[in-house]
């Protein structure tokens, strides 16, 4: 982590290379604070100013932090909360060189994506953690069906569009002595980038949002500041144990239940079946050819035919 934030502060030119050569004897907190300083400045179409002229928010977004180009913003994000950055801290990238998908899988993060992260310091026992990643998936796709596109959510939390993903989160949290210490919730939203940029393997099932709304560009920095109300409200349901509300929102807009689905679990192992349901875990409830029910907490969900 000491070294993407050397690299972020040479390449912004507020540390020195003779400075960075020395930065192992330089301490996190000085770091921490040069950190800060550089969030405010240099990128090109995602910015602080532009966020927050739109924005309506008491708790998200308090702080905001928004980079040209870093690994992962999860990154970041982890080290400010590490350090003290308060609940609603935001970071966006408007490129990411290094970012994660879940299940271990590599982001694709050109420019033309927002690709963001949140702090969270929630009050509630570290098993209550997965549900946030599903009240996320709920206010993305609330985001879009604001504007009109019937955006759906996959289990756990990709948004689709006709079937296809635009967009993914990744939720880390830091438990300390079985407590929540923090969450990063990690957001990418493929808004203007070109498909034709993605992988091959990516591209058939991807979407982005100036596609779906056939608009030239679409403007990110209010889709950041929507995206961060749509969010807290969902969160504040969340603080106060409303999960039921959070529940039905998910499955009102879900595209996995009712569907015949193979999930594919961590260590290879897949289960297979109709979705019928999620519990209040967040826990996918199948049900198995033989009449089973099994849960599954976690994994990579396939429709089948
Ligand atoms: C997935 O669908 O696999 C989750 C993708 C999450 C990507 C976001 S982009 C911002 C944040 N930084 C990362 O490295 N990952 C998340």
């Amino acid at each position: 982590m000491k070294k993407e934030m050397t690299k972020l502060l040479l390449e912004y030119g507020i540390l020195s290379s003779e400075e960075a050569e020395k930065i192992e004897s330089i301490n996190e907190e000085t770091i921490a604070k040069s950190v800060k300083e550089l969030g405010f400045n240099q990128t090109e179409n995602i910015t602080q100013e532009k966020i927050e002229e739109n924005l309506d928010t008491e708790i998200l977004g308090k702080e905001i932090y928004c980079f040209r180009k870093v690994l992962s913003t999860n990154n970041i994000a982890k080290f400010l909360a590490n350090h003290g950055s308060p609940e609603g801290t935001v970071v966006i990238s408007e490129i990411q060189t290094k970012a994660r998908g879940r299940s271990g899988t590599k982001w694709e993060s050109p420019e033309g994506g927002i690709w963001m992260s949140i702090i969270l310091r929630p009050n509630l026992e570290p098993a209550k953690a997965s549900l946030i990643t599903l009240a996320a998936g709920v206010a993305i796709a609330k985001t879009m069906r604001n504007r009109g596109i019937d955006a759906k959510i996959k289990w756990p939390n990709d948004v689709l569009i006709e079937g296809k993903k635009v967009s993914g989160v990744l939720t880390e949290a830091n438990i300390t002595l079985n407590k929540l210490d923090y969450v990063i919730v990690g957001v990418g939203i493929d808004t203007n980038l070109n498909i034709e940029d993605l992988s091959e393997d990516l591209k058939a099932g991807a979407t982005t949002l100036h596609d779906e709304m056939k608009l030239e560009k679409v403007d990110e920095n209010i889709i950041i500041a929507d995206l961060l109300k749509e969010f807290e409200e969902i969160y504040k349901l969340y603080a106060d144990q409303q999960i039921e509300v959070i529940l039905k929102d998910w499955r009102d807009n879900s595209d996995t239940i009712g569907k015949y689905v193979e999930i594919t679990q961590a260590l290879g192992q897949k289960s297979i079946g109709y979705a019928v349901g999620i519990n209040k875990e967040g826990s996918l409830i199948i049900e198995k050819t033989d009449g089973t029910l099994e849960k599954v907490i976690s994994g990579r969900c396939r429709a089948i035919e």
